[in-house]
């Protein structure tokens, strides 16, 4: 089932599929913030982040007519496949996770018995995967860079240095936005969506810090303590920005 996602699923190909509509969803949320700010108006900006990630899961077919549907998420999902059976012929555009599964499923080329059950599994679990993770992320970067306005006004200097101010971002600018890549990695250094990860359970013997880990262990990653380990370098974790400074939105040194 992973490699079914890392492959197929979750690819960047299949990523890149998706960028338009990343785009359209994403200008119609800064319109919307745009035209708010004109009429000065409060917005409530943690239910338009979640607005936004749910609607790009659904036009992903992960979650479509969520709103309107079922009392139980089976009842939901059976509904999902169905529709993409009913207008498998029609369809025209870009095939989405739902489709791309069913084919395999019809196929008969999964590596094991794959079925609807499977389908829904994976439906589920991407929904539940990919919505809060992403809309937390960013609802907490734009809280930490409007509690740091400094950090926002370097930001803002970055992308209109590399964007510019009568273009929108696109994703093909994001390799040469260095600081915001900083500033999403310091906010996911601050606030891990998962600070205790998932579960893992050791695959064989070994040892970790000294500590001997038996086959079979259940093992807990506190993330959430490594991010704030002093003592530790993070190798994955950007801890310096790209002019050299170090720390991060707690102690400002990411200005
Ligand atoms: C900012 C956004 C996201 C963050 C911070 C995030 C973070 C994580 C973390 C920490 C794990 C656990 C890794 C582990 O314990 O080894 C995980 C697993 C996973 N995430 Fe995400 N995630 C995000 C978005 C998404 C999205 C959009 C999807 C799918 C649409 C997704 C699908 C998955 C899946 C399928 C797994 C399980 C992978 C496996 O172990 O096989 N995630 N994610």
């Amino acid at each position: 089932m992973r490699k079914l996602c890392t492959l197929e699923l979750l690819s960047t190909r299949r990523i890149n599929q998706f960028g338009g509509m990343r785009k359209v969803e994403l200008e119609l949320l800064v319109s919307s913030l745009k035209r708010a700010a004109e009429m000065r108006e409060i917005v409530d900006l943690s239910a338009r982040v979640s607005g936004l990630i749910g609607d790009m899961n659904c036009l992903m077919g992960i979650n479509c007519k969520m709103k309107n549907l079922s009392k139980t998420f089976d009842r939901f999902l059976e509904k999902i496949i169905d529709d993409h059976v009913k207008n498998k012929q029609e369809k025209t555009q870009t095939k989405d996770f739902v489709d791309t599964m069913m084919e395999i499923m019809e196929s008969g080329k999964g590596e094991f018995q794959f079925d609807r059950r499977h389908v829904k599994a994976v439906l589920l679990d991407l929904l539940i995967a990919g919505m809060d993770t992403s809309a937390s992320t960013i609802e907490w970067t734009l809280s930490e860079l409007i509690r740091h306005p400094q950090v926002m006004k370097k930001l803002q200097k970055e992308l209109e240095t590399v964007v510019g101010m009568d273009q929108m971002l696109e994703e093909s600018h994001l390799h040469r936005l260095e600081y915001l890549d900083f500033v999403v990695k310091e906010t996911l250094r601050l606030h891990p969506v998962g600070p205790l990860l998932i579960p893992h359970e050791s695959m064989e013997d070994c040892v970790i810090d000294g500590f001997h880990i038996p086959k079979g262990s259940r093992t807990i990653v506190n993330v959430w303590a490594i991010g704030r380990d002093p003592k530790k370098e993070l190798p994955c974790i950007a801890t310096r920005a790209p002019d050299g400074s170090t720390g991060g939105f707690t102690t400002g040194a990411l200005l």
